[in-house]
């Protein structure tokens, strides 16, 4: 893939005490998206923010809006997630069967091969009614789910988003063997963006970035940063 890397801050690790200035901190700082982890505390064992957050984040600014959805209910939710402004909503791919049918893992959900016929067709209307909202939508996958798990919905979403940490927390150690999926997604999948997140940094951005990934999130590697330019260009230029 030969387009330009971009960079998702994540709100998850800025100062909730400041989200416009820190918001904005991002956007002057050269940032290209803004990337909101949304987290209820089923799906992941931690609870971040929701609608409010997002609509809040509209008002502030132009950056394009990167909604992460890890939550149980994303038929239900995604739309309202839409329509609050976000840009892109990206819901995960385990939520789309029941729970008796994922493996948990020490630290999360997986699913160990394919979607079932009723989780495609349940991907399938969740996309339906992003897009009915005007938006585009995504697909993400947890570290231990199989690339063959999103196969036939990468052909029907304008984002794939790969996991390499569990979610639920920012500032997590990147699992650098999951780096080989992004290669294989990319075998398979047509649209634009493939995105990494989670243990983002200069020093891990760009063998991800070798392997085909092209949006980047980084939540810790710019917030807690005492230079938001400084630490998105220092991503940028890693990425090459
Ligand atoms: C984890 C979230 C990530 C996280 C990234 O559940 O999806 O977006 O905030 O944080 P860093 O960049 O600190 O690993
Ligand atoms: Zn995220």
């Amino acid at each position: 893939m030969s387009s330009a890397a971009l960079i998702a801050p994540s709100l998850l690790a800025a100062d909730f005490a400041r989200l416009g200035e820190e918001i904005r901190k991002a956007e002057s700082g050269g940032a290209d998206w803004l990337h909101l982890d949304v987290m209820d505390g089923h799906f992941v064992p931690n609870i971040s923010f929701g609608i409010p957050v997002v609509e809040a984040a509209r008002r502030t600014t132009k950056l394009f809006l990167d909604t992460h959805l890890m939550i149980e209910d994303p038929l239900h939710l995604a739309p309202e997630f839409a329509k609050a402004g976000s840009d892109l909503v990206t819901f995960h791919v385990e939520a789309l069967v029941p729970r008796a049918q994922r493996a948990l893992r020490p630290r999360g959900w997986a699913l160990e091969r394919e979607l079932s016929p009723g989780g495609l067709s349940k991907g399938r209307e969740v996309i339906a009614a992003i897009r009915g909202a005007g938006k585009k939508a995504g697909i993400s996958l947890n570290p231990d789910t199989p690339a063959a798990a999103i196969r036939e919905l990468a052909q029907e979403v304008d984002l794939v988003l790969v996991m390499t940490v569990w979610p639920g927390f920012g500032g997590q150690k990147m699992i650098e063997d999951v780096i080989p999926k992004l290669r294989e997604i990319r075998g398979f999948f047509p649209g634009a963006w493939l995105e990494v997140d989670g243990g983002v940094a200069p020093a891990t951005i760009g063998r991800c970035a070798t392997a085909g990934a092209n949006v980047f999130v980084a939540g810790t590697a710019v917030f807690r940063e005492p230079d938001a330019a400084a630490a998105v260009n220092a991503l940028r230029s890693a990425a090459k």
